[in-house]
């Protein structure tokens, strides 16, 4: 009977730490997936218009000051890392390259391009050290 009550005891235990171990994980990771799922959007949307040819800074301004805001929260969603930084030097190419692109207005969709190719390769470089 003893031997019974604590097995059911420790079944209980255990269902009750993974439910508490898989809730820890899930809102360990929704932060930083959620903002990289959100930059991720927001470089889709800004591809798709510069092909489209909606170039302007009017055109570009909404998604980039999202990238911009977005920028703010890559170290408070992924510290602590490996090297944190390293991390941060990432963190500020990217915040440089957003920046660059909404400082002046592009002339032309080439432009307003290649300044979307700098951001995406600010991602990469990133991606390259801390993605696994
Ligand atoms: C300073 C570092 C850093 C920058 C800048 C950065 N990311 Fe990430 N990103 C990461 C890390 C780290 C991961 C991996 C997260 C994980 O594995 O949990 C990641 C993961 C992702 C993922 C998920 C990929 C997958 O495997 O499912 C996407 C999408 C993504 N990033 C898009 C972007 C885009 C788009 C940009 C630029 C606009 C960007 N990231 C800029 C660090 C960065």
């Amino acid at each position: 009977m003893r031997a019974l009550v604590m097995l059911a005891v420790g079944l209980g235990l255990g269902a009750l730490l993974t439910v508490v171990a898989m809730n820890s994980l899930r809102r360990g990771t929704a932060y930083p997936n959620g903002v990289m799922a959100v930059m991720a959007a927001q470089m889709g949307h800004l591809d798709r218009g510069i092909k489209a040819g909606a170039c302007t800074a009017e055109d570009l301004g909404g998604h980039l000051a999202t990238l911009q805001a977005l920028g703010n929260d890559l170290e408070p969603a992924f510290l602590p890392t490996a090297d944190d930084a390293q991390f941060s030097r990432f963190a500020g190419d990217y915040r440089a390259a957003v920046g660059r692109a909404l400082a002046e207005a592009p002339r032309d969709c080439g432009e307003a391009g290649a300044r979307l190719n700098a951001i995406s390769a600010t991602c990469k470089a990133c991606h390259q050290q801390f993605k696994g």
